[in-house]
């Protein structure tokens, strides 16, 4: 993970948090492929490394990431535009499944395949700059890097329409107010709040949030008695574990459990 050679994202490794930073500031971090082959190439790298625990993703500038880059799409016609959004989304379907915690640390604009980027991860928390948005009906196209399921489920679908239909742009507060975003924060703070929250969650046994994580994410495609059955076998698995074991014996000695991944 340390020796890539990256060139539109910025990799930093913070204790077991890895920091992903959209950066190509000259296109708000608009996602063309070479930035989509680079993101990619870390998302495996995050996956296949036992020290990081976490990630988060922000951007650097105004933008988050404005979106899919409309310079690289315009001569697209149906294959390429097609095989654009496949790309896109198993890198974002790969974000969704990492058995890690991700949160987006959104900075700026988050439009289109930004915020479908900022979908595919666990939390999001915004700065008040941030400014969301599904614009890709002004383009004559529909969001298809994960944004007309991944919105609706998160928000419901009458105010995925509305920012569909509509295009419009929203501030970090109606972002909030419709449930897109967990939190706002001022923007000096939206990196150290991202990593708190981080530190919270790694101070958790892996496994645990692993698996909420699993259950969570694929219960949501299961009818209730299915998902209810996932949910008994990854408990299970979790009570198998000897992060279970150190985490109820450390509550009844009444100390702090250290967990071991195991
Ligand atoms: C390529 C982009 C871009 C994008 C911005 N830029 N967004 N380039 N792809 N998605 C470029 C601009 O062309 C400009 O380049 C530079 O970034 C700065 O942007 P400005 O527009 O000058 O900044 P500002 O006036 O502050 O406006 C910010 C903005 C606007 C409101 C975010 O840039 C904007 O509306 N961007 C497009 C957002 C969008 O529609 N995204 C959805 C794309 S579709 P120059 O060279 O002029 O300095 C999508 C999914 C489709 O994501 C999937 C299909 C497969």
């Amino acid at each position: 993970l340390k020796n890539l050679n990256l060139k539109n994202i910025k990799l930093q490794v913070e204790g077991s948090v890895a920091i992903i930073t959209m950066n190509r500031p000259k296109a708000l971090n608009a996602l063309n492929n070479e930035t989509l082959d680079e993101l990619n190439t870390i998302i495996d790298g995050i996956s296949e490394d036992k020290e990081i625990l976490g990630a988060i993703i922000t951007g650097s500038g105004k933008g988050f990431v404005a979106g899919a880059d409309i310079v690289q799409m315009k001569p697209y016609k149906a294959e390429e535009g097609r095989n654009y959004a496949e790309y896109a989304q198993n890198i974002f379907n790969k974000i969704e499944s990492l058995g890690k915690p991700v949160i987006a640390a959104v900075n700026g604009y988050a439009l289109g395949g930004g915020c479908e980027l900022a979908l595919s991860c666990d939390l999001r928390i915004a700065s008040e700059k941030a400014v969301f948005g599904q614009p890709e009906a002004n383009l004559g196209v529909i969001p298809c890097f994960g944004g007309t399921q991944r919105l609706p489920r998160l928000i419901g679908s009458g105010r995925a329409k509305d920012l569909i239909f509509t295009g419009r742009m929203v501030k970090a507060n109606e972002a909030f107010s419709m449930g897109l975003v967990n939190k706002v924060v001022p923007a000096d703070e939206l990196l150290n709040e991202a990593k708190n929250i981080m530190t919270t969650i790694i101070s958790k046994a892996p496994m645990a949030i692993k698996y909420s994580k699993i259950s969570i994410n694929k219960g949501a495609d299961l009818d209730l008695s299915n998902a209810l059955e996932l949910e008994k076998d990854l408990a299970a698995l979790t009570f198998a574990s000897e992060d279970k074991d150190e985490g109820m014996k450390a509550f009844l000695e009444k100390r702090d459990p250290k967990f071991i991944n195991k």
